[in-house]
């Protein structure tokens, strides 16, 4: 029994703001039982849900050696659908209302946490043969592990591996803060090793000091070796191509299931798609306050408002599509202020077009997958995307910018095979955009029959854990040394 153990700042239930939470949550369900004891480590941030967070027991507590400090580290266990879950607790780091706060405050809240967990092992006697870190928030696991840790026996033969959800947050700060905060040796902040341009990165620290590393689509594999898509740090993704791998996402098929999703207003199968689809759509339209209208080309958006998803583009054309085209659209997001702003304009001059909900629902995310026609999701680069496949699912054929993970989840419709699950374009240009928007629409409204035959292709896509599980079972098995 090969034992592996998940480092992340965020998983579902417990904790999410975004898709790291949905894989961290879903992921260690789907392998081997026999074969593999994957269990999970995450912060206990004081914003859980308190009925959650009643459902932990305490085991111990421990100090980290941080520098010059010693600090108080709790120890808590949980066990959610047959997953063993630890929490690391300290209410200074992980107070306040969200996990991440400035990024001066979490590059000492997760250098704490990346030690805490490490120095948890023993007291959890759990010796893991994997260590599996998640995102810039854990890059320091490989790099403690490797110099704080590197004379201990216990430690010895622990094998790392790193998963990259996003290359864009790399947790990046001033050089001798980040010594003074971690203890690590001065030696080790150099080109070759942490720094980058002039600052410490955690991230980097991550990508050199694993033993292997993924990310979550082929596509944003190749995309981060380049210039271009590596975030400044495409020349070290390059140089380690021989231990990088990208394995697409799967979904949580239980979570996401049409057939019994508890959220909605009317479950439904392949076969019951196109009335299922005209009941939700009728009751999203009345909860949302948008006309009710069966054959309205209803779109829906879930998102962060980060520049990430292409809000630029949509803020670009909205006033155009509003004004010339017979849509609806309705959006769930939250973040940056300026495209909240945006979409509360375009709701107040096209209210009847365009419903907003600034704010995060689960119940509302799964009424959106159920309800529309379609999805959108132009992103400026997207290493993997869930929200697209969740779409899928639910029979709601996404419009898609064709980058990362969305290029690889997405195959465009082909008017002349009939084939296809979706509606792409390639630049990152508004124009480009409003075409495939436009010509879903067409399809939508002119050949219903060809739509509802992708809406069926779209809902028979494999986005089970399944064979993405596997990959990793692969990664594990070989530095294990099988
Ligand atoms: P990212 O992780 O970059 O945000 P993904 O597509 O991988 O993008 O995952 C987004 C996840 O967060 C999906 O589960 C999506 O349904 C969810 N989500 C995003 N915004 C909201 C929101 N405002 N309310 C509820 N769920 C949201
Ligand atoms: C990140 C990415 C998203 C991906 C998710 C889970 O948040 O932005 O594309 O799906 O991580 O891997």
């Amino acid at each position: 029994m090969k034992r592996i153990l998940f480092v992340s700042s965020e998983a579902v239930p417990y904790m999410k703001t975004g898709g790291l939470a949905d894989v961290a949550g879903s992921l260690p369900r789907y392998f081997e039982k026999e074969l593999y004891d994957v269990r999970v480590i995450l912060p206990k941030y004081a914003c859980m849900e308190k009925s959650l967070e009643s459902q932990l027991h305490f085991i111990c507590h421990f100090y980290v050696k941080l520098n010059w400090r010693e600090q108080y580290a709790g120890i808590f266990e949980a066990e959610y659908r047959g997953i063993h879950y630890y929490f690391i607790d300290n209410e200074f780091y992980f107070a306040g209302p969200s996990p991440y706060n400035q990024i001066y405050e979490d590059v000492e809240k997760f250098a704490f946490f990346s030690k805490a967990v490490l120095t948890a092992l023993p007291y959890i006697d759990f010796a893991p043969n994997i260590l599996h870190c998640h995102d810039w928030q854990t890059g320091l696991v490989p790099v403690f592990l490797r110099t704080s840790f590197g004379g201990d026996p216990y430690y010895a033969g622990m094998k790392t591996v790193y998963t990259i959800h996003n290359m864009k947050f790399q947790g990046r700060w001033r050089i001798r803060e980040v010594m003074d905060i971690t203890g690590l040796p001065e030696q080790i902040f150099n080109a070759n090793e942490l720094e980058s341009y002039g600052e410490a990165n955690y991230l980097k620290g991550g990508c050199v000091y694993a033993d292997f590393i993924t990310t979550v689509s082929p596509t944003y594999a190749y995309d981060i070796t380049t210039q271009e898509g590596g975030e400044g740090l495409g020349g070290l993704m390059y140089a380690r191509r021989e231990s990088l791998l990208g394995i697409v996402n799967g979904l949580d098929y239980d979570e996401y299931n049409p057939m019994t999703d508890p959220f909605i207003d009317t479950n439904f199968s392949v076969k019951s798609v196109v009335e299922g689809k005209k009941a939700n759509k009728t009751a999203l339209q009345k909860k949302t306050g948008l006309p009710v209208d069966k054959d309205a080309f209803l779109i829906g958006i879930v998102s962060r408002l980060t520049d990430q998803k292409g809000f630029d583009l949509v803020a670009y054309m909205m006033q155009e599509i509003l004004s010339t085209m017979e849509v609806q659209f309705v959006v769930l997001g939250a973040g940056e202020y300026r495209f909240e702003e945006m979409f509360e304009y375009f709701h107040g001059c096209f209210p009847d077009k365009l419903s907003i909900y600034i704010g995060y629902s689960e119940e509302r995310a799964h009424q959106i997958y159920a309800a529309c026609d379609a999805f959108l999701m132009p992103s400026l680069f997207e290493p993997c995307g869930l929200s697209q496949m969740m779409a899928m699912r639910y029979g709601t054929i996404p419009i898609v910018r064709e980058t990362g993970g969305l290029k690889d989840t997405v195959e465009a419709y082909n008017e002349y095979e009939h084939t296809g699950t979706g509606f792409s374009f390639c630049n990152y240009n508004a124009h480009e955009m409003l075409f495939a928007i436009r010509y879903a629409q067409k399809i939508y409204r002119c050949d219903r029959k060809d739509w509802n035959d992708m809406v069926v292709r779209a809902m028979k896509q494999d986005f089970s854990w399944e064979t993405s599980a596997e990959k990793y079972e692969e990664i594990y098995d070989m530095l294990c040394g099988e």
